[in-house]
């Protein structure tokens, strides 16, 4: 008998790597984790190094060429996404036309999505159509995503500045106002610290996508749909539901524990990777901290404080620590971001690396295509309907 297709794994179940944990199934040189000792390099460089020194800018130049660039092709690529800043306004149109209400994710998915269709050059998938889509999407997520606030919010929309840094400039299109220099570094780290993760399920969405050689924005599309749920990129706004439904400080401990001995999970904690701190969320909570030591801001710093202590001594043991989306929210909260906008803002920075991974992926592409064990009936007979019971 010749070998079914499938057969190997059509009745071991011992082989299925649920939610494909510890499965290789390809080589990057972009990020590195090591997920018990909490480390997290981009090009063998420590993020902390990157949130110290870098700008988001430089770190979505060094994803997309894999390696650290020179002054003059970092000052060429901040020119170019400057240029590429505005969007088209057919685009501009649909989103002011969107439905009042809808979340800021559905509205971003829609519009690159559409943008898709404005682009002559969408279909192109040579790599170097690919980095020239991605540059422009880079830069035009900032004025979309922006750009759906304002209208979701009833304002006018906001047109995008060419004196301001690619964090400074998505502050101010957002909220109208010029941010001050350190509001503006302070996002910039939030989206150097965002910007890429490896083999996260929406990068895999995005490759996924692109194995199939499909163009870019299907593949920013899929990633965007991938980012939403609240396993994933939903999971900072979830935290920020978490502190307001826990008030103030002093309930903190028993929310917890009650939710725990409930067996129901918290949001900003626990990871697949890490089994340890998540350093990103160490960044994030000394900014945090700086932010809840401002008047009359400490009250969700606190509640986080006790959280993250009441797990850590619960259920530290199983690997369960703060990620990043833990403390992200307080921080995005003092910038006068919305907690709809939490996601959307992670896809804001995870773009350079969604692309980036494409990219490199589809340089030695092989289709993504996983196998599942059949556990369901055999030789059935199709039954008519009438005949049914
Ligand atoms: N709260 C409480 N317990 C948890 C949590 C949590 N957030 N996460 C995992 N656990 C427990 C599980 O119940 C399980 O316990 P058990 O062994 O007694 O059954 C154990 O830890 C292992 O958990 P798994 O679910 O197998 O871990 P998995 O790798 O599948 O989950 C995930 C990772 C989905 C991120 C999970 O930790 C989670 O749901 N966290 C909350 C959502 C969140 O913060 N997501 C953001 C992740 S980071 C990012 O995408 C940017």
């Amino acid at each position: 008998r010749g070998r079914c297709y499938g057969e190997p794994t059509m009745t071991n179940t011992a082989n299925v790597a649920k939610g494909l944990e510890g499965v290789l199934f390809t080589e990057s040189k972009l990020t590195f984790i090591n997920g018990t000792e909490g480390i997290l390099t981009h090009l063998g460089i420590p993020i902390q190094d990157w949130a110290e020194h870098s700008t988001f800018e430089e770190l979505s130049l060094a994803l997309l060429n894999g390696k650290l660039p020179t002054a003059a092709e970092l000052a060429a690529f901040d020119a170019e996404l400057k240029a590429n800043r505005a969007v088209p306004e057919a685009l501009v149109e649909i989103i002011r036309h969107m439905p009042r209400g809808v979340h800021p994710m559905q509205a971003l998915r829609t519009a690159v999505s559409y943008l898709g269709l404005l682009d002559p050059q969408a279909e192109q998938t040579t790599e170097d159509a690919r980095r020239a889509i991605s540059v422009r999407m880079i830069a035009q997520f900032s004025t979309i995503i922006a750009a759906i606030n304002r209208a979701q919010e009833g304002h006018d929309i906001v047109a995008p500045r060419m004196d301001l840094t690619h964090a400074g400039n998505f502050l101010y299109m957002l909220t109208g106002k010029e941010p001050t220099e350190e509001q503006a570094r302070l996002f910039d780290i939030a989206l150097v610290l965002h910007a890429d993760h490896g083999m996260n399920a929406s990068t895999f969405t995005a490759i996924a996508t692109a194995s199939t050689l499909s163009d870019m924005y299907s593949c920013i599309t899929s990633a965007v749909g991938a980012l939403k749920g609240p396993l994933h990129g939903g999971a900072n706004e979830a935290v920020m539901d978490m502190l307001d439904e826990v008030g103030t400080p002093d309930k903190a401990e028993a929310y917890i524990t009650g939710k725990l001995d409930r067996k129901e999970k918290i949001m900003g904690v626990g990871h697949r990777v890490y089994k340890y701190f998540d350093p990103r969320s160490r960044v994030l909570r000394d900014y945090a901290e700086v932010v809840a030591n401002k008047e009359g801001k400490s009250n969700y710093y606190q509640i986080l404080e006790t959280i993250e202590k009441t797990v850590v001594d619960r259920i530290g043991s199983k690997g369960i620590y703060p990620n990043v989306d833990f403390y992200s929210g307080t921080v995005y909260s003092d910038l006068g971001i919305r907690k709809e906008y939490f996601t959307p803002i992670f896809a804001l920075a995870r773009i350079s690396g969604w692309c980036a991974s494409v990219i490199e992926y589809t340089r030695d592409n092989r289709l993504l295509r996983p196998d599942a064990v059949y556990t369901g009936e055999r030789d059935q007979k199709y039954v008519p309907l009438q005949e049914r019971q």
